[in-house]
């Protein structure tokens, strides 16, 4: 584990998480080396210059992508951002369950606002960046805000995505059933032709799906042209050997007890909807784990959690152990290893 990470792991984690994005800020991280082209990879007409990606929650507010991008990430999702500023769920809400190097949140989209985070990404820097936009509690037509995100932060990110999978604002996940997601889907695609662009859209979807919902998804992400899925958000689940005390609290749960059920739903959609491209999340901690992702259909993968408890030098690390691993069974880049069985 980096120092810092060590340093950072014996505050409270949200005073810790506040570090850890002043830091970035002031470009306190240490600067990655260039990636190797055999890391390259591409996902919805993205070109990566590798497949690790930070995923969304972590810089909710945009002030720490440039950091994050520096540090080797090959891509960043800022966000959740909802409309309307929102001070999330009463703390104590973000628990870490050391044992299980794992994460219990229950924050609920605490978040500045769209115009704040516009603010943060007029005259960014290189590199490929997301925005995650979401629904206020309170809204009255939850759809209407994320159309609204994709109006206000049209031309500032590579991309979006589209998070109805957070178990933290209640409701949110219902927009995942067929009807919801078919009058959302349908209104983002109309927004997105009338901004006249091509803007890729990602939907992000929850890992506690059946088979049938699964299928109900991807055809209606394939109706209205989205250009990718992002698999997956925390889960309610509780697995049986949780072993920290924290495992009762509410919320998502993060980290490698996620990591089986969530690689499981790239594989059945990789079956289901064979030339959607898929993003792999879910308790990514060592290179087997990206490789894994990849092999079972990801383009490319996200990760939070192992970030909190390694540190930055992570990232380097993922990145030699899955270069070694391609390398190994014969596959010249990243890219080719998606989805090889
Ligand atoms: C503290 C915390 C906050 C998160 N906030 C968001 C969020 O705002 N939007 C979102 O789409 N996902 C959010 N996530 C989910 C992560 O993006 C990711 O899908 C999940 O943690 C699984 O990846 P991991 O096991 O590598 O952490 C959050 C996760 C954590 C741990």
């Amino acid at each position: 584990m980096d120092a810092g990470a060590a340093l950072l792991r014996r505050l409270d984690p949200e005073t810790a998480h506040g570090l850890a994005i002043a830091a970035l800020e002031a470009g306190l991280a240490p600067s990655a080396a260039a990636d190797p082209p055999a890391l390259a990879t591409e996902v919805a007409g993205l070109q990566l210059p590798n497949p690790i990606g930070m995923a969304a929650g972590f810089d909710k507010n945009a002030e720490a992508h440039a950091g994050l991008l520096r540090a080797g990430f090959g891509f960043v999702e800022c966000g959740t951002v909802t409309p309307r500023p929102q001070a999330g769920n009463p703390r104590p809400r973000l628990f870490r369950l050391a044992e299980d190097r794992a994460l219990i949140n229950r924050l609920g989209f605490n978040n500045a606002g769209l115009e704040a985070f516009a603010a943060r990404l007029h005259g960014r820097g290189p590199g490929v960046l997301g925005a995650n936009i979401g629904a206020n509690k309170e809204s009255p037509d939850r759809a209407a805000d994320y159309v609204a995100g994709l109006r206000r932060l049209w031309g500032l990110p590579d991309y979006f995505t589209v998070n109805i999978s957070s178990p933290n604002t209640p409701g949110l996940r219902d927009l995942q059933s067929r009807a919801a997601l078919d009058d959302l889907l349908g209104r983002l695609a109309e927004s997105r032709a009338s901004l006249g662009g091509r803007a890729p859209l990602f939907l992000k979807i929850a890992p506690d799906l059946d088979e049938a919902g699964l299928r109900d998804i991807a055809e209606s992400v394939v109706a209205h042209g989205m250009d990718a899925l992002i698999v997956s958000n925390t889960t309610l689940a509780r697995s049986e050997g949780l072993r920290s005390r924290h495992r009762g609290e509410a919320g998502g749960l993060s980290g490698p007890p996620l990591f089986e059920a969530s690689t499981r739903l790239l594989r059945n959609l990789r079956a289901i909807a064979p030339d959607l491209p898929l993003i792999g999340v879910g308790g990514v901690a060592s290179g087997a784990d990206v490789y894994a992702k990849l092999r079972a259909g990801a383009s490319a993968v996200q990760l939070y959690t192992a970030l909190i408890y390694a540190g930055p030098g992570l990232i380097a690390r993922l990145k030699r152990d899955l270069l070694a691993r391609l390398h190994a069974d014969g596959f010249a880049t990243a890219a080719e290893a998606v989805g090889a069985t």
